[in-house]
């Protein structure tokens, strides 16, 4: 029996898979993929245990389509659901990947009663809820990843801008991780220099649309979802809850007053460490993007509100 301990991926597509990769070079654990078409997740499985001997990597990495493999897991991650398909409406998707979260709750609840859970299926902000819901965990081990991968997005798109590294630019994106997400641009430096000193506001503003269709523009290219991007974002949490890093990192997390929201789940700069979301980072706003940010929350609630109207129809 192995004493490494385990990462359980419930969805096996892209961005799990991906994600599960990433934890794999840097052996964070033993990983599990949970899929339901038969094969995949055995496959994907096997593929990159067989990477090991070429990389050095020992842990052990499996598959299945029985939702009894993630038993036991110390971090879960949840993408399973179904993507946006043409035809389909916005409460068809949320009924349909609601369901999907009952089940994945359940699953999680019964079998690893002790996970940190990371979800990851859209619409993010209601699917987060959900999962809280179902499983009754306590806010600390059930989060959204949706700010790190925003953030990186609007980080990409800057250092592009002022031709430096991207470890030079740092940025944090808040709110639902809608069209009208948040980029904080009075928090936003380069190399410590306020962003708003060295590029006009008129190509902020571009830049700050470009950050908030990201993923559409992302799926307009590919006829899908973002994967690398989505899946280093999600590994980059689960690397801070493994390795108790307790990094500062812009997440979905239930708030209780924070930011003026009670009940409800919304991107905040948030602590990550061994015990999960470990704190909820206050920072003050400017008068217009706390504004920003109180729409974008409405929104949400709009989401979750629609959530209980078609899970209760
Ligand atoms: C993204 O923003 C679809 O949520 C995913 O790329």
């Amino acid at each position: 029996m192995s004493k490494r301990r385990k990462i359980a991926f419930i969805g096996a597509g892209n961005v799990g898979a991906t994600c599960a990769h990433l934890c794999f070079l840097r052996s964070l654990g033993d990983i599990v993929l949970y899929d339901i078409i038969e094969g995949l997740p055995q496959g994907k499985a096997l593929d990159m245990l067989e990477s090991g001997p070429v990389l050095g990597i020992d842990v052990d990495v499996s598959g299945s389509t029985d939702i009894r493999s993630i038993e036991g897991a110390d971090c879960c991650i949840v993408t399973s659901g179904s993507p946006r398909k043409p035809g389909m409406s916005r409460d068809d998707l949320l009924k349909i990947n609601a369901g999907v979260m009952n089940e994945v709750g359940k699953a999680i609840r019964e079998t690893a009663p002790n996970a940190f859970v990371i979800v990851v299926t859209n619409p993010l902000d209601a699917m987060v809820t959900q999962i809280k819901r179902v499983t009754g965990f306590p806010k600390n081990r059930v989060v959204g990843q949706a700010g790190v991968l925003d953030s990186a997005r609007y980080r990409t798109f800057l250092a592009r801008e002022l031709g430096v590294s991207v470890d030079s630019v740092n940025a944090m994106v808040l709110g639902g991780h809608g069209d009208d997400m948040v980029p904080v641009r009075s928090y936003t430096t380069c190399g410590g220099v306020p962003i708003e000193r060295l590029l006009p506001q008129a190509r902020l503003d571009e830049i700050e649309v470009r950050t908030r269709n990201g993923g559409g523009e992302i799926v307009e290219l590919m006829k899908t979802s973002s994967y690398y991007a989505a899946g280093a974002a999600v590994f980059r949490m689960v690397e801070a809850y493994m390795l108790d890093k307790k990094e500062v990192l812009p997440c979905a997390a239930y708030l209780e007053g924070e930011y003026g929201v009670s009940g409800l789940y919304a991107g905040v700069p948030t602590v990550i460490g061994g015990n999960g979301v470990e704190k909820v980072v206050e920072i003050e706003l400017t008068a217009a993007e706390k504004k920003a940010f109180e729409s974008s929350v409405a929104h949400v609630r709009e989401l979750v509100n629609a959530m209980d109207k078609v899970l209760g129809s």
